[in-house]
């Protein structure tokens, strides 16, 4: 069998990973995955269920049995449902942080995220791949923007999408799981000793695509073909 590169994109919520690692993931052929849709489709399944999703416990029960299927297309289906527009709105991405906290949430999706990536080359974007789910990936980008350009891009993308919020609540919103991210006791936002820093404050999406394929290029020897 071919040799599989897997590419892992961590970094605070916001920070343009998904845009950034469906364009790299495009250019070299290779299958994208966001973790972070699955957190958001357990916290939906939670919701969905009448369950407090600040409740660990009572989280936890919607896990026996749960499907989660990616689609090429980025449709995200749960357990036959498609919710690839109800997990981005204010009432999941308020609560999913708690959801992405709890132990047996995360070493259940952490095996779906593994086995998906174990017989394909892979870029996957979320917050822990590069520290605990796939610490032997070829590549470890870190990628980062400030509070402030994270709020604006994410307000933006809403709008887009006709999800009404305010600009100062997602503000908000970014600072309050930028902070349970990473003083989560298990698996927490932090960098892999072994990845590259990639701020892109001030940076267009092209330009970040690049800084990242530049990595690619220098770790693996793996290219866009044209
Ligand atoms: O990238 P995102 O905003 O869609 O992620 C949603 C939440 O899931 C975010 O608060 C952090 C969490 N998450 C995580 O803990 N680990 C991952 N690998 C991906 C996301």
């Amino acid at each position: 069998m071919e040799k599989t590169i897997s590419i892992a994109i961590d970094g605070p919520a916001a920070a343009g990973k998904s845009t950034v690692a469906k364009k790299v993931a495009e250019l070299l052929g290779f299958t994208y995955i966001d973790t972070g849709a699955m957190y958001r489709a357990v916290t939906n399944a939670v919701i969905k269920k009448g369950l407090n999703p600040q409740d660990e416990r009572q989280s936890e029960t919607v896990l026996p049995g749960l499907s989660i299927d990616l689609l090429p297309g980025g449709q995200v289906i749960c357990n036959g449902e498609d919710v690839t527009r109800i997990i981005r709105e204010p009432l999941v991405s308020g609560n999913v942080s708690y959801i992405a906290s709890y132990k047996n949430v995360r070493l259940a999706l952490v095996d779906m995220q593994r086995a998906l990536a174990k017989s394909r080359s892979v870029v996957m974007d979320g917050r822990d791949i590069g520290t605990y789910v796939l610490p032997d990936a070829d590549v470890k980008i870190f990628q980062i923007a400030s509070v402030e350009t994270r709020a604006v891009r994410r307000y933006e993308e809403n709008i887009a999408k006709g999800i009404p919020t305010s600009l100062k609540d997602v503000e908000e919103d970014v600072r309050k799981r930028d902070y349970i991210d990473s003083h989560r006791a298990f698996a927490p936002l932090k960098p892999a000793s072994d990845s590259v820093l990639i701020d892109t404050s001030f940076m267009s999406v092209d330009e970040a695509v690049e800084a990242v394929l530049r990595v690619v290029k220098e770790k693996t020897g793996v290219a866009p073909k044209c």
